[in-house]
């Protein structure tokens, strides 16, 4: 009988970290929800100590999805404990993560504590979050560049006040395979009580070796991955879930393992995530990459009309990909318009719908037929963004060859009409400074790309930014045939999700 991979996914939480991502709290119910459909053993929902968001999030899911374990991140303290308690008490299956770093690097440079501080700190930990579960699991972070005794110490501790799953991070993604795989071996064999719980991996990507770590590792006994879709997450991401379940499922006989997944999802939601994150897959990513399945080289093409078995290991129509490429026009109705958005992964409101559908409408009278991606684009930017505090009005460009740049702008607050008119060097760079006189919030621009979501040259144009405020990240998207437009929207956009990220007042 084969072993069972548990699949824990921290596209919510470790996920949500990497560089710019900010996702509110209906967004993460969405998601949430998806992986409900995708079959995930555990949702880690958040950090709820972190932001007011994610202990919301925590909350909504917890009483939303009763058919998984929820778990929540807390580092090892009580208050860190007691919040992740708190936002998971709906929950049916709750779980608490907590952590506390095992490296003498992280114990003198981060914690400025000693070996025996930090056991005495786990222990208690691991005490605290009994009060709310039994069902705790206990990461030492950094635990790839421990010492291993210390290490093994660590965990005997934590399974002897009550934890039932031990993580092994592989934090700074440092590990090599055999080494990160003998290190699951040597903690089998050296932690008192170990074969009463559950050995979980979680990888990071830094020199690309997180999924082969992480499956390496099940092959060794540990049962329980910690991935995200798409790979997201902190720097260079964690393990990607679609290739994790891939990998499990395509060579099942081999590896000896099987997990639940549900493989027909994994299509549906990699794109739900990347649209609702702005992290584009590159084409060539395994499994979810737009060219995954393309077969370009005229000799592979010829083999594929023979025999799809002499190029493909996997199928599109596996991953849930349709083999149907519908496009969308003007004439076409709600009804095939709903279908196309749920085939996609999109699972809106009435309202929503509503709102989509008008702009759907209106594109199609713009530009003729719409694609899968006009499709996303309009749902992501123009149906469920987030609440807008400053919202476009109209814009003017004076712009050319042997002039100044000049914007004027005029944005509502409240209702009320504020305008500003500024020079830059170009429109997008006079239009953001008439913005920035009117929100009046102090941003350093990071970062800029604009690219075409379909093709022709009436194409529409989506404008991905990624703004600092304060040291804080975000990430502001437009879409437009116009990519002026487009840009001040994405400008506009960011503004909006700095004011609900750091809860600013508006000064105006
Ligand atoms: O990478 C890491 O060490 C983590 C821990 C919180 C488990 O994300
Ligand atoms: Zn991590």
């Amino acid at each position: 009988m084969a072993n069972k991979i548990y699949i824990f996914d921290t596209t919510l939480r470790d996920g949500e970290q990497a560089p710019g991502m900010h996702l509110n709290v209906k967004e993460k119910l969405e998601i949430a929800l998806q992986l409900q459909k995708l079959n995930v053993d555990t949702i880690e929902a958040g950090f709820p100590i972190s932001s007011k968001s994610d202990f919301e999030a925590v909350k909504e899911i917890s009483k939303a999805i009763k058919d998984r374990s929820i778990a929540a991140l807390a580092r090892a303290n009580f208050k860190d404990i007691d919040a992740a308690g708190e936002a998971l008490k709906d929950a049916a299956n709750p779980v608490i993560h907590t952590f506390i770093s095992s490296s003498d690097i992280h114990l003198k440079y981060q914690l400025n504590k000693t070996r025996e501080e930090v056991l005495q700190l786990a222990a208690e930990a691991v005490k605290r979050c009994k009060k709310y579960t039994d069902n705790i699991e206990f990461s030492a972070m950094d635990a790839t560049r421990s010492d291993k005794e210390y290490l093994a110490k660590m965990y005997e501790i934590a399974i002897q006040n009550g934890a039932t799953v031990l993580n092994v991070p592989d934090t700074v993604g440092y590990a090599l395979p055999l080494e990160y795989s003998n290190l699951i071996e040597y903690l089998l064999n050296n932690v008192r009580g170990i074969e009463n719980v559950i050995i979980s991996v979680h990888c990071h990507n830094d020199l690309g070796l997180a999924v082969a770590n992480s499956i390496l590792a099940a092959t060794k006994g540990a049962r329980q991955i910690e991935c995200s879709v798409n790979g997201i997450g902190e720097r260079a991401g964690n393990a990607a879930i679609e290739e994790v379940a891939l990998i499990i499922d395509t060579r099942k006989k081999d590896l000896d393992l099987y997990t639940d997944i549900n493989i027909k999802e994994i299509a549906r939601t990699s794109n739900l995530v990347a649209s609702m994150t702005g992290y584009l897959i590159a084409p060539n990513k395994a499994i979810v990459g737009k060219n995954a399945f393309s077969h370009e080289a005229g000799i592979h093409q010829d083999g594929m009309l023979k025999d799809r078995s002499t190029y493909e290991i996997l199928k599109a129509e596996d991953i849930g990909l349709s083999s149907s490429k519908l496009i969308l026009g003007k004439h076409s109705g709600r009804h095939a318009f709903i279908k196309r958005l749920e085939d996609l992964g999109f699972s809106l409101s009435d309202e929503e719908l509503e709102k989509a559908f008008e702009r759907f409408k209106s594109l199609a009278e713009k530009k003729g037929a719409i694609n899968d991606n006009d499709l996303k684009a309009i749902v992501q930017n123009e149906v469920r963004e987030i609440k807008e505090y400053f919202k476009l009005n109209y814009y003017h460009i004076l712009s050319g060859t042997n002039i100044k740049s000049t914007s004027t702008v005029g944005i509502e607050i409240n209702g009320k009409l504020f305008e500003a008119v500024h020079f830059g060097d170009g429109p997008v760079d006079a239009s953001f400074k008439a913005i920035d006189q009117i929100t009046k919030i102090k941003t350093k621009l990071i970062d800029y790309s604009i690219e075409a979501v379909s093709e022709g040259k009436d194409a529409i144009g989506a404008v991905k930014i990624v703004v600092s405020n304060n040291g804080i990240e975000v990430l502001g998207r437009g879409i437009s045939t116009d990519i002026i437009e487009a840009s001040i929207k994405a400008y506009i956009n960011a503004m909006n999700k700095i004011i609900e990220k750091q809860q600013l007042e508006i000064n105006n």
